[in-house]
């Protein structure tokens, strides 16, 4: 039986976790499916009681003991540094060598969009390297706290590392009819890790060339994903652009609320966490959207080969939107929990509770 390690994390995460699993062990039972499900204390309520964030042993626990892991988010207001979120969340991608950070963007109806050019649903999956970029910790500060303070913080590319993420988006679009991968960068600044990235894309695409393929800059992109995000197939991106370039086309595609992301070493190790982080804002209000952390279930279905149990998650989420049983974030009224019971119920095929 898979062993899932459950790290539910700070603010909003455990709200939405809740309603994950609510949902998981649903389809389990409807399905007939068995997974092992392990929760772990991960996060800044530890950090703040003991000191720790993760050690080692249970970095290698989670490398060898588990077949997965779904994480809330990590972040509070009461560690202002982030040194917890850096240490279990980059330390889990770098760590396990979690190198694809996939995040699909599905605008599941026209009218999720705040875009007033939208009028109807489009897929735009986002390939973002997860290991190296500017997220390595190379670099220094020296004369910290002077008038000659200077702090270098540097951007590492790797053949390997870009080759391998180029790939999967290749892969990934040949292998489900996609016609087009976009690369963005700012090659025109940022010439040597720029450079690499253009040279390995040319390269790898030349062998994917079913697959269209062109490169942007980030600024050109982020003004055309507000323009016509319904152009775009397939992004792939450094670590920091996919970073930026994911929230954006989630909040076009519906709102943060409810974008889900896998990362990725394929054949080796997985981690689904919903893209928003902890949202210090609401948490503990009842208004966060579940729905992101619940689509991250069907990732990790799809993972698992449940393909018919992931789009039925996928189809209770659509029925869920058009019958406007969500959070205030996407126009409804109801809690989380309502939010969660609601898909639940309709995974199961039962009949939705009147809320
Ligand atoms: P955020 O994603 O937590 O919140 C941004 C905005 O979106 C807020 O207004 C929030 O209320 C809203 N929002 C986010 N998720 C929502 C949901 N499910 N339903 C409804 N509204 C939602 O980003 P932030 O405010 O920049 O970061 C807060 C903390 O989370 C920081 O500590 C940050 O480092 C951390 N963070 C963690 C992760 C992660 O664990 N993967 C990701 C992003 C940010
Ligand atoms: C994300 C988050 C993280 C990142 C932060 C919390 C370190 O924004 O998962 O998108 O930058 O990768
Ligand atoms: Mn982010």
């Amino acid at each position: 039986m898979p062993r899932i390690a459950l790290i539910p994390g700070d603010g909003i995460g455990p709200e939405v976790v809740r309603e994950a699993v609510r949902v998981l062990e649903r389809v389990m039972r409807g399905d007939g499916l068995s997974f092992d499900l392990v929760e772990l204390p991960y996060g800044a309520e530890r950090y703040l009681r003991e000191g720790v964030t993760i050690t080692d042993e249970e970095f290698r626990a989670l490398d060898e003991d588990y077949d997965a892991v779904l994480l809330g988010a990590l972040g509070d207001p009461r560690v202002p540094g982030n040194e917890h979120a850096k240490d279990i969340l980059l330390g889990m991608r770098v760590k396990l060598d979690l190198y694809v950070n996939f995040r699909p963007c599905a605008l599941l109806s026209p009218e999720l969009s705040p875009l007033r050019s939208i009028d109807a649903p489009f897929r735009l999956d986002i390939f973002r390297e997860n290991t190296e970029g500017e997220y390595t910790g190379m670099g220094g500060s020296f004369k910290m706290g002077t008038p000659d303070e200077v702090a270098i913080e540097e951007n590492i590319g790797t053949r390997k590392g870009v080759e391998r993420i180029i790939r999967a988006a290749f892969e990934w679009a040949s292998s489900r009819g996609r016609t087009r991968v976009t690369l963005v960068d700012k090659a025109n600044v940022l010439r040597h890790v720029g450079g690499l990235w253009r040279r390995v894309f040319a390269e790898v695409g030349g062998d994917f060339p079913e697959v269209r393929r062109d490169a942007m800059y980030v600024d050109a992109m982020a003004m055309d994903l507000v323009r016509r995000p319904q152009e775009y197939e397939v992004i792939v991106a450094s670590n920091l652009f996919g970073d930026i370039v994911s929230d954006l086309a989630a909040e076009v595609t519906g709102g943060l609320g409810m974008a889900p992301s896998a990362n990725l070493h394929p054949g080796r190790h997985a981690l689904f966490e919903p893209v928003h982080g902890s949202a210090p804002d609401i948490a503990g209000t009842g208004r966060a959207n579940p729905i992101g952390a619940i689509r991250c279930v069907g990732l990790l279905l799809d993972h698992f080969g449940h393909h018919d149990s992931a789009a039925r998650i996928e189809d209770a989420v659509v029925a869920s939107l058009e019958a406007g049983s969500t959070t205030p974030d996407v126009g409804g009224d109801l809690s989380t929990e309502q939010v969660g019971e609601w898909i639940a119920n309709h995974v199961d095929g039962a009949p939705a509770p009147v809320s």
